[in-house]
């Protein structure tokens, strides 16, 4: 556990008001949550992409609020005073706002969590008011949102022609005036990131956003190296717990057909008086 207050909304705003970045990762579970608290990590995102780092989707687009419920209870059972974030599965909040608020809220009353993260700008802005309107803090997500891959084109930095970025600015404007608490900037220009930052009263945190923000996300499993299918640019991996595991795994095998496994420091004794009585 790390050595602090529970993170909440007012240590996110005087971070920003004093210019310190905030550090925000991903998990999904109970050790990977437990690990990054005692690192110190404030903030941690139970992403959807967890359907596919975790659980082995080819999209986020399968996940289940049942899963995400799921995944959420294991972050928020293994955290003290790291700030959580569930994040609202495709299909939880778009196609009816008092769902929405249902879907929302047993993130914060089954699951925990300090608040909901939901992909979208303008389109979104009502169903973040009437969220909000149920006391809920939202996190507002635009740029590449993973949820409309499709609609985007597939994974692709988004706003990089003055016409789309005059777009992200305008949903960041909708998002902040409909009462998100921050907002989250995925695979967008630095320049652009820096003029959202620049006119916003709310945190602006970034996933591929550059620095000119007020924090930053990576998913756990890329800096880690916990997944290689593939690699986007703003990934930077800190090491290669995949390799490590595959390393560890193969020499236990090895040690077990080679007969090394289990030596007597691994195996339990019994006195000799005992065993004469046996045999
Ligand atoms: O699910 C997730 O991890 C996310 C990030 C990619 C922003 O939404």
């Amino acid at each position: 556990m790390a050595d602090r207050d529970k993170i909440d909304i007012n240590y996110l705003y005087s971070k920003k008001a004093e210019g310190e970045k905030i550090s925000w990762l991903t998990a999904y579970d109970y050790p990977m949550a437990k690990y990054e608290e005692e690192a110190g990590i404030e903030m941690i995102l139970v992403g959807d992409s967890g359907g596919m780092t975790q659980l082995g989707y080819d999209s986020t687009l399968p996940v289940t609020m049942d899963e995400m419920t799921m995944m959420t209870k294991a972050v928020t059972r293994a955290t003290e005073t790291t700030f959580v974030v569930g994040d609202m599965p495709y299909m939880s909040y778009q196609p009816d706002r008092s769902e929405a608020i249902k879907n929302a809220g047993r993130f914060m009353g089954e699951c925990g969590t300090d608040a909901v993260k939901l992909e979208g700008g303008r389109r979104m802005a009502p169903t973040v008011e009437a969220i909000v309107n149920a006391g809920i803090p939202v996190v507002g997500h635009i740029g590449m949102t993973p949820q409309s891959a499709a609609l985007l084109g597939g994974y692709k930095s988004q706003g990089r022609d003055a016409e789309t970025a005059k777009g992200l600015i305008a949903d960041a404007r909708a998002l902040e005036d409909a009462g998100s608490f921050a907002i989250l900037l995925e695979a967008v220009p630095t320049r652009v990131a820096k003029i959202i930052y620049e006119e916003s009263q709310v945190p602006i945190y970034g996933i591929g956003a550059g620095k000119h923000v007020d924090g930053q996300l990576l998913i756990a499993h890329d800096i880690l190296g916990l997944f290689e299918l593939f690699k986007p640019r703003f990934v930077k991996r800190y090491a290669a717990l995949g390799r490590d595991m595959v390393d560890a795994v193969a020499r236990f095998k090895e040690e077990v057909k080679g007969g090394e496994f289990p030596d007597p420091e691994h195996s339990y004794g019994m006195p000799d008086e005992e065993y004469d009585k046996l045999v």
